[in-house]
């Protein structure tokens, strides 16, 4: 089979959704690789390039469409690209199926499988398939450095010269897919990074990104804020005059604030209200990435860039992915790649359209003349929908104490065992052993012992770093070893031999790994 991307004729998309090297994995899968002349021009790829990878340059879109039996595509498809399905074709695209009934419904009457990408569930499988995600990665990055662009000063904190500069203040509202990117982002250039969102569970995702979450004084305080599917669900009017208060007390003190919060096929509630932009200082910085749906925040003019009277710059653009094109495009056909080694389970170039494989169910919207969209929920449960394990039960202190008393009396019994098996052992090799040897034995016996108990009672995570160092230091055996090498006695100096070579590597290897050990605990 043929599978054929064409040129994004939305103006000023400039995404493709192959790339040579997708052609590459996709020939790999048994498929004929087709673009359309020019497609990948603005995104950096030459068709110079698509040649070299064995693609063929095909002209015009109308011979590609015929063409191709699959059609890969970015943007949701306009009618007259539509009309140039037929029964036998599968379209893959964002699709906006929940508002794009009439493309479902030409779909459906030309016959064609679609399958939108924004439709792929967020299940761990499909992460690799996950457009969406791959987007909003790329959004929140380009927001941060959008605002960065627009804001007159430093991200990071400086002491020059010519004077102290302290550090910007970023807050990102919604630490979903772009959320997280932009934390990730703003942290690595410097600034001090607030963060938000209704999920609690994303809190600690925040922190490891050495960002600070934003917690509410609410008595549910982001208790209920998930729902099934990996989204958020929506919040109490409680709640979100308590989120409002709270943003109202922050903006006077941020610096940029990049807002991402979104509940899937619902207006972006507004949480950046007027009063708030007013109170924010001369050349800060609002990034409103859910702009496509009504913006996160009052005064936002949706793909403009807007100043208020007070000087604040507010960012509406819509584009940011098409903005980083090259990267955009790259990590999308990655994604349209992997959806094609769902739908080719022999990789003999022919498409399995499994109604059964949750994936590919979930991100069909129309097939063999019937529209599947919206699909049932998928069998997996989303990533972010896991759910969580039972806390145990908190214990009374009568049966805290019962518990401490049975668990001691129990490790008294095992070591006295111990104790009497050891005694019995040592007086029967005493019986037949030499006087010399027991007395080194002894030692031995003892310091095996010493030695167990030191390191028993040291907690599980620090036993690689304790290893570590006593390997380091008991490799005083070298000592022992090198004082024997000298021996008369062949089989001593091999043994001596291969004691110092072992000992040589506890020592150095034993510092080597506490060094990274220890490293890993410091800040840079
Ligand atoms: P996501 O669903 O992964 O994240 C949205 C986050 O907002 C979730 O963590 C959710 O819990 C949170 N949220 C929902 N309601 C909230 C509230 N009231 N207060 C605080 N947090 C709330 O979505 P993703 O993929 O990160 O996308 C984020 C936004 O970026 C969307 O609006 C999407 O349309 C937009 N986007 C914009 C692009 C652009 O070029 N401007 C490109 C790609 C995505």
């Amino acid at each position: 089979m043929k599978i054929g991307a064409p040129k994004e004729i939305e103006s000023g998309e400039n995404r493709v959704a192959m790339t040579p090297d997708s052609a590459v994995q996709l020939q790999k899968l048994g498929y004929e690789c087709l673009i359309e002349a020019g497609a990948g021009a603005n995104a950096g790829f030459a068709d110079a390039d698509y040649e070299a990878a064995g693609v063929t340059v095909v002209k015009t879109a109308a011979s590609l469409w015929k063409e191709a039996d699959i059609i890969a595509k970015v943007r949701i498809p306009t009618s007259t690209e539509l009309k140039r399905l037929t029964a036998d074709k599968t379209l893959i695209s964002f699709f906006n199926p929940a508002g794009n009934e009439e493309g479902m419904e030409l779909a459906k009457s030309k016959g064609a499988s679609v399958i939108a990408m924004e439709m792929v569930p967020r299940i761990s499988r499909a992460q690799k398939m996950d457009a969406l995600s791959s987007m909003a990665n790329i959004a929140g990055y380009r927001a941060v450095i959008e605002a960065g662009n627009n804001y007159g000063r430093f991200f990071t904190g400086q002491i020059t010269a010519a004077g102290k500069v302290p550090p910007a203040k970023v807050l990102v509202v919604g630490a979903g897919v772009a959320g997280l990117a932009a934390i990730g982002t703003s942290t690595s250039l410097g600034a001090i990074t607030y963060a938000f969102d209704v999920r609690p569970e994303v809190a600690e995702q925040v922190e490891s990104m050495g960002a600070e979450f934003v917690y509410l004084d609410f008595e549910e305080e982001q208790k209920d804020g998930s729902s099934s599917g990996g989204y958020a669900s929506v919040s109490s009017p409680e709640f979100r005059e308590a989120q409002l208060a709270k943003f109202r007390e922050l903006a006077p003190e941020m610096d940029i604030v990049i807002t991402t919060a979104l509940i899937p096929n619902r207006e972006a509630p507004k949480l950046w209200l007027e009063d708030m932009v007013a109170s924010m200082k001369p050349g800060s910085v609002i990034i409103d990435l859910a702009a496509e749906r009504g913006g996160n925040v009052e005064g936002t003019v949706k793909d403009e860039r807007v100043v208020t009277d007070n000087g604040v710059i507010i960012v509406g653009y819509t584009d940011f992915p098409s903005r980083m094109a090259s990267q955009a495009s790259t990590l999308y056909a990655t994604n349209i790649r992997h959806m094609m080694t769902d739908l080719t389970p022999e990789k003999d170039g022919q498409v399995v359209h499994n109604m059964d494989d949750d994936v590919i169910r979930g991100a069909t919207v129309t097939h063999q003349g019937e529209i599947t969209f919206p699909p049932p929920p998928p069998k997996v449960q989303a990533i972010a929908a896991q759910p969580k394990k039972e806390a145990p039960r908190e214990l009374t202190p009568e049966e805290r104490r019962a518990q401490e008393i049975a668990a001691f009396k129990a490790q008294t019994r095992q070591q006295v065992t111990l104790l009497g098996i050891g005694a019995v052992l040592l007086l029967g090799v005493g019986l037949v052993a030499p006087a010399s040897f027991m007395q080194h034995f002894i030692v031995f016996v003892l310091s095996v012992f010493v030695g167990f108990q030191v390191i028993w009672n040291v907690s599980h995570s620090l036993h690689t770093p304790l290893m570590a160092v006593t390997n380091a230091i008991s490799s005083i055996i070298i000592l022992g070893a090198l004082m024997q090498i000298g021996s008369g006695s062949w089989l001593v100096i091999i043994l001596a031999a291969v004691s110092v070579f072992m000992a040589g590597i506890n020592i150095f290897g034993g510092f080597l790994v506490t060094r990274r050990m220890l490293a890993m605990f410091q800040k840079s």
